[in-house]
């Protein structure tokens, strides 16, 4: 079945095909699909256009290279400080702590934030879990004051000299006005907020496949020295095991996806963790195989929407997989606790357990 129908009416659309087609035709499947506003996220059309043309240039391969030796810095020190010998959760152990630190130093962002940062991506967590509307509402109300600890002064005294990526997107135009406050607040959250779980899951399916077959860590080793070889390797492996599960669209006339009758207005979701694994493109899906996969891996999505953070996402998750792969000789599983699976709308693992040798 390429498409289900839920108990809410909500079509999930599983298949690769079906999900390409509902993220490549915007016009029908808009992604105005939240009562908060979103940027970009939730954006169609021209507007979405002209905010992306204004944002995409922050992931710029010259800026992403003037991030490199910060986030190595920072992976070097947190890698070296976990424990050998015994099992250390991927997720909350080394993603967290890594995730917010190199997006503190991305945005500019003062070290201070960083105990709340890190409390706040579990509570999101916790939040997101349990499904409950106070609880997410609270949760993101504080991430609201985080940023706002961040904004406010700086759009009172701003600077005369942009001093961070912060202060430049402060000052940028959208057909030729400045970004409102909500805006600001609204970009700013979706470059951290979604970014810092998702980063933190990803270090996880990453090191959990490596400790359990010694074939994927060699490989993986092997590749180390070549960064576009070890790239494919981490986007195979997110592929295998997607945290990032799905996105959102309503439809804006009467269709049919994948057999199943839509109606405008419906909602949909494009469920790319099962794309990833649809047998009809990847007949056997959890054969590691990075370069024959690479052409049909929606991890990053696909279409108008397609991640704009992919080179950042990429960059820090190599960075650090070089520094676990430089500091050890073996990854290996923990015999006592196998970990725990996270639970939609969340994917991966809630805890990985590896050990470090
Ligand atoms: C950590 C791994 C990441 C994964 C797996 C991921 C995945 C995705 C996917 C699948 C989409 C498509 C959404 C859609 O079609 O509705 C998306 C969009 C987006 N991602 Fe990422 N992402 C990651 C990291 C990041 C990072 C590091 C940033 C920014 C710092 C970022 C910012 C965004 C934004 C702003 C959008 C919305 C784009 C738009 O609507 O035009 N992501 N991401």
């Amino acid at each position: 079945m390429a498409a289900t129908i839920d108990e809410d009416g909500t079509v999930r659309v599983t298949g690769h095909a079906e999900v390409l087609r509902v993220v490549r035709d915007p016009q029908t499947f808009s992604s105005d699909v939240s009562r908060f506003l979103q940027v970009p996220n939730t954006l169609d059309g021209e507007e979405h256009a002209a905010f992306r043309a204004v944002l995409d240039p922050y992931f710029a391969p010259d800026r992403m290279a003037t991030l490199a030796g910060p986030c190595r810095r920072i992976a070097a020190r947190l890698v070296a400080e976990l424990p050998r010998g015994r099992a250390v959760d991927a997720v909350s152990g080394l993603g967290v702590r890594y995730a917010v630190e190199a997006m503190l130093a991305w945005l500019g962002w003062p070290a201070e934030l960083e105990e709340d940062l890190v409390r706040w991506v579990a509570d999101n967590a916790e939040a997101t879990r349990s499904g409950e509307l106070a609880r997410t509402t609270e949760v993101a109300q504080r991430f609201d004051e985080i940023i706002g600890r961040v904004v406010e002064p700086r759009l009172a005294d701003p600077a005369t000299q942009p001093r961070d990526v912060t202060d430049e997107l402060l000052r940028e135009t959208v057909d030729g006005r400045h970004l409102s406050r909500e805006e600001i607040v609204s970009v700013l959250r979706n470059w951290t907020g979604g970014d810092l779980g998702s980063l933190a899951l990803c270090v996880g399916v990453i090191l959990h496949q490596l400790a359990a077959d010694p074939a994927i860590e060699a490989d993986a080793r092997a590749r180390r020295g070549d960064p576009a070889r070890l790239d494919a390797a981490i986007d195979e492996l997110l592929r295998r095991d997607d945290p990032f599960l799905s996105n959102r669209r309503v439809a804006t006339a009467d269709t049919v996806v994948g057999g199943c009758p839509v109606t405008a207005g419906s909602r949909l979701t494009v469920e790319w963790t099962d794309a990833n694994r649809d047998p009809a493109v990847f007949p056997d899906p959890d054969r590691y195989a990075p370069e024959t996969h690479a052409h049909a891996n929606l991890v990053y999505g696909a279409g108008p929407h397609v991640c704009p953070g992919r080179p950042l996402a990429t960059l820090e998750l190599r960075i650090l997989l070089e520094e676990v792969l430089d500091r050890t000789t073996d990854l290996a599983l923990d015999p006592e606790s196998r970990g725990e699976r996270a639970v939609r709308p969340l994917g991966g693992w809630a805890s990985a357990p590896v050990i470090l040798t």
